[in-house]
């Protein structure tokens, strides 16, 4: 990637089932990301996608009496793409591991490993877990309880394990090892946060084995080029989708040579396979490694990991309802540290929909509007002379723009929006003491009373810009009032502070954060 070029990737999804909102957060997380990046007028690229092949596919597809092609159309069109509405994602490209330009990239790619000597023929006898979908050594099984009493468990899913023994394909890892470490050492931010890197230099320093790569007792994945009656292991395809999308292994590669390396964001869960099969296999095939794997942390619920078998998993849709895509995007980026797990509850989403957005940004730009309404008609006034607070605002203005750039692209969002929120503050702060209502109802206090509105105003302007990322509708709406042309998203993050604003200010179309209970009273309304 090069200098000024931006390109990130989330996780591709299994279709197994719907999305619930840890899902919703790696998405949320990347696209704030890739917006901001956007903004700083970076060649940017935001990739996502689905995850469609391998036997749990296959049994779901089973289990419901269609074929795992109808099964994954169905989720795709009914669940993953309707989940990028929901929480307003604007991804560059959408890959599913179906598409034909997958299967011949990946097809180009095991050509090249096998004629290289990578891939050898062998036999293979181990556990499996169908719900990770990946090998287990016996160190990763538990004793089962409840109905599996008795039974080696998959320590993740609490399911029994599988036990294969099949003659398939292996992949050299172990040919990698060194080199893997040295990677971990000459680029000590490849793998974040420390701990997930902490963890996974822990691993290969066990030793690596070599991975099989292909199943023969079942159908439904990539055939292998040379050997049509095995399909590919699907972490193995599934890995590919971030090369295959830009177009490698095929005539049209603009986009792979201009784009790769990318950013992955994933969960910590799958880190290892990220930042361990992954770059082995990259480097088998003579291509540069990802840029950087940031694992995030686990949303909790109850302090728990939320999922869908435990029956904690929550619809991303259950929460923008309510809060709305804005809040929910808000709340998720700046109330865990990205990295660290977090706790989701309804009482702290609706503290911080409160005091933050509808009090905090929601009332600084209702008043200030409001306010240049009533005593200038709308008009913009200049500013005539600055006195030490007016200019405090301007300098805070620039510092938090500079810091909050610094915060995204150390891969803090949580710290990005903590850091514009210092700017949220100190306007409601500085209204406060300057008392523009006051100043309005003395007589020679005119000119102070402009300098004081578009001071704020051009602070408003500013936080506006730098929320666009976070919050891309309140924000649009906000600039529809105080706006001088163009989209709040086609601003620029590093001219941000110094946006002096429109000639003239029209009157927001409501607020920008409705109190919940009218959302709730309005939501009754429609389901009566
Ligand atoms: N298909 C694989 C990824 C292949 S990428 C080449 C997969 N899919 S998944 O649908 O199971 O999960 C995708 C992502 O969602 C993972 O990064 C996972 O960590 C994340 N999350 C799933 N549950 C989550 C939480 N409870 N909290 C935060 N993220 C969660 O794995």
């Amino acid at each position: 990637m090069a200098d000024g070029s931006f390109s990130i990737t989330t996780p591709i999804f299994y279709v197994n089932d719907v999305p619930h909102i840890g899902h919703a957060y790696t998405e949320v997380a990347a696209d704030m990301m890739a917006r901001w990046h956007r903004q700083r007028g970076d060649d940017t690229w935001l990739l996502t996608g689905t995850d469609e092949h391998g036997q749990k596919i296959l049994r779901t597809a089973s289990a419901n009496d269609v074929s795992p092609q109808e099964w994954a159309d169905r989720l795709v069109r009914d669940a993953w793409k309707p989940l990028l509405e929901t929480v307003d994602i604007a991804n560059d490209d959408f890959i599913r591991t179906t598409d034909e330009r997958h299967v011949a990239g990946v097809t180009a790619f095991l050509q090249k490993l096998y004629d290289d000597g990578y891939i050898y023929a062998g036999e293979f006898e181990g556990y499996y877990c169908v719900g990770c979908e990946e090998y287990k050594q016996p160190s990763d099984l538990v004793a089962g309880t409840g109905p599996y009493e008795g039974q080696q468990v998959c320590a993740i899913h609490s399911i029994p394990v599988e036990v294969l023994s099949e003659r398939n394909y292996f992949f050299r890892m172990s040919d990698f090892e060194q080199r893997l470490l040295d990677l971990y050492e000459s680029r000590p931010d490849f793998i974040q946060p420390e701990s997930v890197r902490n963890e996974i230099v822990q691993f290969v320093k066990q030793g690596l084995r070599d991975l099989s790569i292909s199943r023969s007792s079942f159908d439904w994945g990539i055939q292998i080029p040379w050997d049509p009656k095995h399909v590919l292991y699907v972490w193995f395809d599934a890995l590919l989708n971030y090369i295959t999308a830009l177009g490698y292994g095929t005539a049209d590669d603009e986009a792979f040579r201009r784009l790769w390396p990318s950013v992955h964001i994933v969960g910590k869960d799958i880190a290892r396979f990220h930042a361990v099969i992954w770059p082995a296999m990259l480097m088998a095939a003579g291509i540069d490694v990802p840029e950087r794997v940031f694992g995030h942390g686990w949303l909790l619920v109850g302090g728990e990991k939320m999922s869908k078998s435990k029956l904690t998993g929550i619809a991303p849709s259950e929460i923008t309802d309510t809060f709305g895509s804005d809040a929910f995007r808000y709340y998720f980026l700046r109330a865990i540290t990205f990295g660290q797990d977090g706790n989701f509850s309804w009482e702290d989403i609706s503290a911080r929909y409160q005091a933050e957005l509808a009090n905090g940004f929601g009332n600084l730009a209702s008043r200030v509007i409001a306010m240049i309404g009533r005593y200038f008609n709308g008009v913009v006034p200049e500013r005539v002379a600055l006195e030490p607070a007016d200019s405090a605002i301007d300098a805070l203005a620039v510092s938090v723009t500079e810091r909050a750039d610094a915060a995204v692209r150390a891969f803090a969002p949580h710290d990005a929006i903590a850091t514009i929120w210092e700017l949220v503050d100190a306007l409601n702060g500085y209204i406060t003491d300057q008392e523009p209502w006051a100043l309005a109802k003395q007589e020679g206090q005119r000119d102070r009373l402009a300098t004081v509105l578009t001071t704020a105003l051009r602070g408003l302007g500013t936080v506006n810009v730098l929320l666009s990322p976070v919050m891309p509708k309140a924000t649009a709406k906000l600039w529809a009032a105080i706006g001088d042309g163009g989209g709040v998203h086609e601003q620029r993050i590093d001219q941000a502070p110094s946006w002096s604003g429109a000639a003239q200010v029209v009157p927001l179309d409501g607020g920008l954060f409705p109190r919940i209970e009218q959302v709730e009273a309005a939501e009754q309304q429609v389901h009566a």
